[in-house]
């Protein structure tokens, strides 16, 4: 069966840096807690994996924010984690906790057992992109994820979120040989995971390296670079004929842009301290932007939400020779007014359209 064609690919164009009528726009985290329908919806699987894991649920919600929104892309409903669970580390989100492993990695003999997982393990997550794409019958692309190596290592090593990431760190300055051979795990683990969502029907994957900004500089680049780039390297970059682009985004990673460019993704990510005007001439536009919006300003005015989006957007620079998809920095919070998604989703693209 062929595709249907996409009704609308600015998202797809702009990540391949070329021309747009105006600048398009999804956020991270788009379909979450924000939204009573997705809290809604959640209850009625009973838990976040068992709405993860169940590809019509998983569908529902990835297609809630577009039900409201004017949104270019709509991304997988599923989890970074994901991978580390088909591991057999035992994901659990308990209510209000965030994320907790049952057995994290952190002696010789855990990262001994370490091993890439057989990807039929992960089948739950291949068969909610094909659902997905069949729902979405061309309206938007679809973006598929992972996490870096390291940032899944983190939590891997951590068992859960870390305010100080003391025990990946312990393992780091330490230990570095156990760390670097659970990274190397992990890199070929992502690679198989986008590739097998590449090819149940993803049409741009993102790496989430949410957690590479909290590493030295140096370090950086041997603990999270050096192992997305291994992901890079390993990726199919076009399915079926067509270019499937690939997007780097590092929290905290705005002083390596150059670095993480020459990874040879098509877009780099970036969070609200950088300046997108600044890092596209560092870049020389050799890369696409995607950003940077502190998702904060959604708790604003409706005149601060406005006069923000403006500033992301003038701040990139002219907006029809493409390049540039507006993004929050980081995920959009739990606790955000859903209308303020509407102000932020009309300014961008009528503030874009007239700046065209
Ligand atoms: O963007 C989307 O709409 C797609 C879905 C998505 C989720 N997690 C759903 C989710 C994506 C892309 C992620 C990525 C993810 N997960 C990251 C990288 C991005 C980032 O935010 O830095 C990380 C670090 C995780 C790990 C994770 N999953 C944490 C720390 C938590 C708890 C978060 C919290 O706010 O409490 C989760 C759970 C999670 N993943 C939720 C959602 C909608 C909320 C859980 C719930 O419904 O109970």
């Amino acid at each position: 069966m062929t595709a249907p064609t996409l009704q609308n690919d600015i998202f797809l164009r702009a990540l391949m840096r070329q021309p747009v009528p105006y600048t398009p726009l999804w956020l991270m985290r788009q379909a979450g807690r924000y939204l009573a329908e997705y809290n809604a919806t959640r209850a009625r699987a009973g838990s976040f994996m068992g709405l993860a894991q169940n590809p019509d649920f998983a569908c529902e919600v990835t297609l809630q924010p577009l039900e409201r929104f004017e949104l270019d892309a709509a991304i997988l409903f599923s989890d970074i984690l994901t991978v580390p669970h088909a591991m057999g580390l035992g994901l659990d989100f308990l209510a209000g906790e965030g994320p907790r492993f049952a057995h994290p990695v952190r002696t010789q003999a855990d990262v001994d057992r370490l091993q890439v997982p057989p990807m039929e393990r992960l089948q739950y997550v291949f068969d909610a992109v094909s659902v997905i794409r069949k729902a979405l019958n061309g309206r938007v692309p679809l973006i598929g994820f992972a996490g870096s190596p390291w940032t899944i290592g983190c939590y891997m090593v951590e068992g859960q979120g870390s305010s100080d990431y003391r025990l990946i760190k312990t393992m780091l300055y330490s230990r570095p040989d156990l760390l670097h051979r659970i990274l190397a795990i992990n890199a070929q683990a992502t690679a198989q995971y986008l590739n097998a969502q590449i090819e149940a029907g993803a049409q741009a994957v993102m790496i989430f390296d949410s957690w590479g900004g909290v590493l030295a500089d140096g370090l950086f680049q041997q603990f999270s670079l050096a192992y997305t780039q291994q992901v890079l390297n390993a990726l199919k970059r076009e399915h079926n004929g067509v270019r499937i682009p690939v997007i780097v985004f590092t929290k905290g990673g705005g002083q390596w842009v150059e670095q993480i460019a020459a990874t040879g993704c098509d877009a780099v990510g970036l969070d609200w301290t950088a300046s997108l005007g600044s890092v596209r001439k560092r870049v020389n536009d050799t890369v696409a932007l995607q950003g940077n919006l502190d998702p904060m300003v959604l708790f604003g005015t409706e005149q601060a939400i406005r006069t923000e989006a403006r500033r992301v957007i003038d701040d990139f620079g002219p907006v029809g020779a493409g390049g540039h998809v507006f993004n929050l920095g980081h995920g959009i919070n739990r606790f955000t007014p859903p209308e303020a998604v509407g102000i932020l989703v009309d300014e961008v693209h009528s503030y874009s359209r007239r700046h065209h």
